[in-house]
């Protein structure tokens, strides 16, 4: 009787145990959050610029193919005033944004991440300022 008592209470304490440890390994914790861990990896669109936001997701991905004295399909993304020329015609969107009918960019290149894009449109939506 009595060690049947205690093979009882080991297996409850091995159930209480195992539910504990299943708990607490399958929740997640404050400290996985990546924008606290990395708070310069998070995605700013609060302040998006010209400058700031447009041009270093261009030189990242486009410029290698179009500035420059022969730039593809003739198209130049390396001044303000190309590149407002292609948001005005709607293809500098229409291509990362991989939009039917416009040839997807960067060519030959996955799409570019949702920060990069959201930092695009909203930079187009204000207007596309030069600042
Ligand atoms: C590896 C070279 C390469 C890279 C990198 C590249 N492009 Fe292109 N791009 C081309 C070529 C070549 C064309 C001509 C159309 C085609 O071949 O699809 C083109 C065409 C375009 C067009 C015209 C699309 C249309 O439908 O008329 C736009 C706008 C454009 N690129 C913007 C971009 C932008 C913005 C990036 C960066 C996100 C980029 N490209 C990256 C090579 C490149």
């Amino acid at each position: 009787m009595k060690a049947r008592l205690f093979t009882t209470t080991n297996i409850i304490i091995q159930i209480t145990v195992g539910l504990f440890l299943i708990t607490t390994s399958t929740s997640s914790c404050y400290y996985d959050k990546e924008e606290i861990l990395y708070p310069q990896s998070a995605c700013d669109t609060a302040t998006v610029t010209y400058s700031s936001s447009v041009v270093p997701i261009l030189v990242s991905n486009c410029t290698s193919c179009h500035a420059g004295n022969t730039p593809s399909a003739g198209i130049k993304l390396d001044t303000h005033a190309d590149v407002k020329i292609q948001v005005a015609n709607g293809k500098l969107w229409g291509s990362v944004s991989h939009t039917a009918s416009y040839s997807p960019m960067p060519k030959s290149g996955s799409k570019m991440s949702d920060c990069n894009l959201t930092k695009i449109k909203k930079w187009i939506d204000a207007g596309a300022p030069n600042n």
